[in-house]
């Protein structure tokens, strides 16, 4: 039995959709009393009607190239099958392939590699199997560079690309400095049998480079297998790069590097003791390139925030300045101060990657485009809080209030989340998710 990725090689997204609008026409008349009806895999069968059906973007903002969808009455945000050419195909079915000649990475082309690619990324990651300390991926784009991996006749997972020197974005003229893996997924129940492995593998293999990138910032378990990597090609140290925005010189971090100091704080943590971190060198910090001229929003676009850029040292002082700084302030907005920022608090902070040592966490906050400054860090804390307040003179209604949330390391800082909303006049107290886990509750005054 052949499935759709083997009998849509030559079928157009056009002649796809053609189809899909006349099975709708006839839905339409159908007697609703007697619908169709659909078995699904472990699941009671869904009833196909009027009311159960609907036309999904295959790539993302794009409303041009759609799929006719089925969903769950259980879960109607979730599709669980399409209508592809005449008839529907459940999501599994879909991941498979007849054809044995569908074998390891193969580069994304045929519409029909587009749909699995989207069931891959959307339904199957998207709703459920992305956990909670992971960051969902963008859409696909129509042409963008993607490889799915097969195994044993099944779609087993994908990873995509942004090729040296095309464009970040449709609204911006920047380009990618490297190619920059930006997307990559092993289905849960094929992990830990290489397969991360052999797409990174893949990913070198095929675009030679000096420099190669990967989307910062790495899931704890691509961290991983970065490690397994380089432990295998250590000529490759300085191939890979942890990269933010277009990868440019000051957008890049070693992943090599990275590693070696997580594994150096996770020893000197767990079984040698403080005394091993003086071992990491002021030198060795400076060969390490430094990450990020601008931070990055959930929805992975690139605001103009500048990033406040500080060494430990300044950080660290900068944290012992700041009640004498409070102070100072507290008394000059007596007359002037218009916003205060207050009553920092976190709770369920994320340990580091290997989930052995307690975060080390502060707080950075911003109004609009003005910093307002920085908490002290809190060592070893998985819920701490701040006592430090922070005042802005001249904020305004919707002005954006950002905090970003911290974890202190050795050698660069995680970033565990960014909460940001428009400010509204009064006293108001919020609790905001992090991305990388945990939460920031805190307070503001504005008037
Ligand atoms: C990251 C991901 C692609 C890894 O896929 P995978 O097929 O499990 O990776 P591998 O089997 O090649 O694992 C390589 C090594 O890393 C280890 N590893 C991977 N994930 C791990 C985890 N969560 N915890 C501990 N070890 C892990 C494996 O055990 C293996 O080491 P070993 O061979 O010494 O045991 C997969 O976990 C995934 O899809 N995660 C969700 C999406 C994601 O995080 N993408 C990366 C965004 S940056």
């Amino acid at each position: 039995m052949k499935f759709p990725v083997d009998l849509l090689a030559d079928v157009s997204q056009a002649e796809l959709q053609r189809l899909a609008h006349i099975y709708m026409n006839d839905l339409l008349y159908k007697n609703p009393d007697s619908p169709e009806r659909l078995a699904l895999p472990g699941s009671p069968e869904v009833s196909i009607n009027i009311t159960s059906v609907g036309f999904l973007p295959l790539y993302g903002s794009s409303d041009e190239h759609r799929i006719l969808a089925l969903f769950s009455p259980s879960d109607p945000l979730t599709a669980v099958a399409l209508y592809l050419l005449d008839q529907w195909w459940t999501v599994e079915d879909i991941l498979r392939t007849a054809d044995p000649a569908r074998d390891g990475a193969l580069e994304v082309e045929t519409t029909g590699e587009r749909i699995v690619l989207y069931i891959l990324n959307r339904v199957i990651y998207r709703t459920k199997e992305m956990s909670s300390d992971e960051l969902p991926f963008l859409c696909h784009g129509e042409n963008d560079h993607a490889k799915i991996l097969w195994n044993d006749g099944e779609a087993v997972g994908f990873y995509s690309v942004k090729p040296s020197g095309s464009l970040c974005s449709a609204s911006s003229d920047r380009r990618y400095q490297l190619p920059v893996m930006d997307s990559v997924f092993v289905r849960t129940c094929h992990r830990g049998k290489g397969f991360g492995v052999w797409m990174l593998e893949d990913f070198v293999l095929t675009y030679k480079d000096y420099y190669l990138g990967l989307k910062y910032p790495l899931s704890k378990s691509m961290y991983k297998v970065c490690d397994k990597y380089l432990r295998q090609y250590p000529g490759d140290a300085d191939l890979l790069w942890e990269v933010e925005s277009v990868g440019g010189p000051k957008q890049r971090t070693s992943i090599s590097r990275k590693l070696q100091a997580m594994n150096l704080k996770s020893k000197s943590l767990t079984f040698t003791g403080d005394s091993v971190i003086t071992e990491v060198t002021e030198n060795k910090m400076e060969d390490i390139a430094t990450q990020i001229g601008e931070p990055v929003s959930v929805d992975g676009t690139v605001e103009e925030v500048p990033a406040l850029r500080m060494s430990k040292e300044s950080c660290e002082a900068m944290a012992s300045l700041l009640p004498l700084l409070s102070m100072l302030l507290g008394f000059l907005s007596v007359a002037q101060s218009q916003l205060r920022v207050f009553d920092l608090r976190a709770t369920g902070l994320p340990a580091d990657v290997f989930g052995t040592v307690k975060p080390d966490g502060y707080v950075k906050v911003f109004c609009g485009a003005s910093t307002l400054g920085i908490t002290s860090i809190r060592h070893n804390e998985v819920n701490p809080w701040w006592g430090e307040e922070f005042s802005n003179f001249s904020a305004q209604e919707n002005d954006i209030l950002r905090l970003e949330v911290h974890d202190s390391d050795l050698v660069f800082d995680d970033l565990l989340g960014v909460c940001q909303r428009q400010i509204k006049p009064g006293t108001n107290e919020h609790d905001c998710f992090l991305q990388e886990g945990g939460t920031i509750h805190y307070s503001y005054t504005l008037g």
